[in-house]
């Protein structure tokens, strides 16, 4: 055990000192080094021994298909010696796949019952139904499949998995900033060499970046070595999908480059988290909206792509119809402070023809953005620059909302905006509520854990653009005690996989 502890520390090391010997002398010798350790490291844990000699290695790539040829005889092997049964009342991943199986035959059966074909893995499949019986079968299903596979990889590989996720993505940022989703037909096929010249890059690299997001089911080469590629299921949706492909390519672009510094962020400032103290910022020497304003095309971009993103779970059709009881507001007056441009406004008061709202922003620019379909709406919805750290002006509103705003704030900014509110509650009708259109995350663990891990992804999204976060309901309420310790979440409307919306009221002392 020692041993072998010890060599793989001697190879991590050595990694390390030919690493520092390049940046020193650049001598080709040293890249040389650096190569073979890399190649080394990654083999050596593919072959999931530290104790593969280098004959073996160079044995196994040599061999064409090296890979599959060691699975497939692992397998022969298997069958062979063929294990005691196990005993399935106790075998977590007899159980698992028990689950598994009883899961499977229920969402085929879904689609049996449904004109929806199903899904495979050429360009002609479509996406999956959008159901929330789909949708909760897929996420029973998602959690333990993928526990599955982590048992059954093991710890190790499971790690290393993630650790050299960095890859993927760096192909996958290549790939959408060079056109290859756009440029490879919808139809039929293309030759790499043909890809390369549209993507203006070399055609050996542009081949590799191919093969490797095939072994993805990204794109599929048409006969294997053929050098000529189609779409699949998972690259067609990027093709046909514009919105789609706008969030994939900010994600790969500033995002990743932004994520990237927020280790380094983290040692330059290891207790302030706040818009400037951010990793966006750290990367581009800008914070995020300063960025955007001076880059209109990424702006007009990163636009596009939270507009997907609100499709994609629905939540402007939700917080209109699908929440709160606005009805209940009768012919009231509704105040949508950092409304922007008013389109959440304009939507509620199309469907509640009694209502009325007064959208206020600090931007000038985003009030004077004033959609068309304002007019049509007789004078409900008006425009009115405010700052919402300043103590809120109307005071005989029937309503406050607050969408979207809190996450892009660090602590400490949220409780001056939420206390910002309060002396004008205090004037309203008691029970005004004060109506919090937020990501709900999850109370840790009392969800499916991909769904949970979908939104902290969102949470650090938060901590790297701004500074900021997303919060849970005992957080909101933590975060509005603070603020006023007569704030109290009556209710919450909550969206597993979006936005939902907590009510507030500030009760009596
Ligand atoms: C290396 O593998 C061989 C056979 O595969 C085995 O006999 C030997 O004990 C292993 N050495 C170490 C250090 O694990
Ligand atoms: C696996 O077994 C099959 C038939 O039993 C045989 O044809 C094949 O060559 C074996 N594969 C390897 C890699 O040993
Ligand atoms: C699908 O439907 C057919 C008949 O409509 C039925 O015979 C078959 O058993 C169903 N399959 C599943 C997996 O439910
Ligand atoms: C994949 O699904 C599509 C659409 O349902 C269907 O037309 C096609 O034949 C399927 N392909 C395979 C290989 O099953
Ligand atoms: C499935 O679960 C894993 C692990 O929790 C998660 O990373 C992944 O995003 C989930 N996939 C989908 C499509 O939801």
């Amino acid at each position: 055990m020692l041993f072998k502890a010890a060599i793989s520390v001697l190879l991590v090391f050595s990694f390390y000192l030919v690493l520092f010997g390049q940046l020193i002398s650049q001598s080709c010798e040293g890249i040389r080094a650096i190569a073979s350790s890399c190649q080394k490291l990654i083999l050596l844990a593919d072959s999931g021994s530290i104790n593969a000699t280098k004959s073996q290695i160079t044995q196994f790539k040599g061999e064409s298909g090296g890979v599959s040829k060691a699975a497939s005889s692992y397998n022969n092997q298997s069958l062979v010696n063929k294990p005691p049964l196990p005993n399935s009342d106790t075998s977590a991943i007899i159980l698992l796949a028990k689950q598994i199986s009883e899961l499977s035959t229920q969402i085929s059966s879904c689609f049996n019952a449904s004109t929806h074909p199903e899904p495979n893995f050429s360009a002609s499949s479509g996406d999956v139904p959008k159901t929330p019986e789909y949708e909760s079968l897929r996420a029973s299903l998602n959690d333990t499949a993928v526990d599955l596979l982590r048992l059954v990889n093991g710890p190790k590989n499971t790690i290393r998995t993630y650790a050299f996720s960095h890859y993927d993505l760096a192909v996958l940022q290549i790939s959408v900033e060079r056109g290859f989703f756009r440029d490879i037909p919808l139809q039929g096929s293309i030759d790499a060499g043909m890809l390369a010249d549209k993507a203006k890059m070399d055609k050996d690299r542009t081949t590799r970046l191919l093969r490797f997001l095939a072994t993805r089911r990204i794109f599929e080469e048409v006969e294997s070595g053929s050098g000529v590629f189609r779409h699949t299921a998972m690259s067609i949706v990027m093709a046909r999908d514009r919105d789609f492909h706008a969030m994939v390519h900010m994600q790969m672009d500033e995002m990743f480059k932004a994520a990237s510094e927020l280790s380094t962020q983290i040692d330059r400032a290891p207790y302030v988290s706040d818009n400037e103290n951010s990793a966006f910022c750290a990367r581009f020497g800008l914070p995020a909206y300063a960025y955007y304003e001076q880059n209109p095309q990424k702006g007009a971009r990163f636009k596009q792509s939270m507009d997907a993103w609100s499709q994609l779970d629905g939540q402007v059709t939700r917080l209109v119809s699908g929440s709160f009881p606005w009805e209940s507001l009768k012919a009231g007056k509704i105040v949508d402070i950092g409304g922007g441009s008013g389109h959440i406004s304009i939507a509620l008061a199309r469907e509640y023809p009694s209502l009325r709202f007064i959208v206020q922003d600090l931007s000038e620019q985003m009030l004077s953005q004033t959609k068309e379909g304002v007019l049509s709406l007789g004078g409900r919805v008006t425009f009115q620059r405010h700052n919402f750290f300043e103590p809120q002006p109307v005071h005989d509103a029937s309503a406050f909302l607050l969408r979207q705003c809190l996450h892009n704030y660090n602590d400490l900014d949220a409780v001056k905006i939420t206390r910002a509110i309060v002396p004008a509650l205090e004037k309203c009708v008691p029970g005004t509520p004060l109506l919090l259109n937020e990501v709900i995350l999850p109370e840790s663990g009392s969800t499916a854990r991909h769904i949970e891990h979908h939104l902290r992804q969102v949470d650090v999204t938060m901590m790297v653009v701004l500074g900021a976060k997303q919060r849970s309901r005992s957080e909101f309420e933590r975060l509005l005690k603070q603020a006023d310790p007569r704030y109290e979440v009556v209710r919450t409307f909550d969206n597993p996989m979006g936005v939902g919306l907590l009510e507030v009221h500030l009760k009596a002392s």
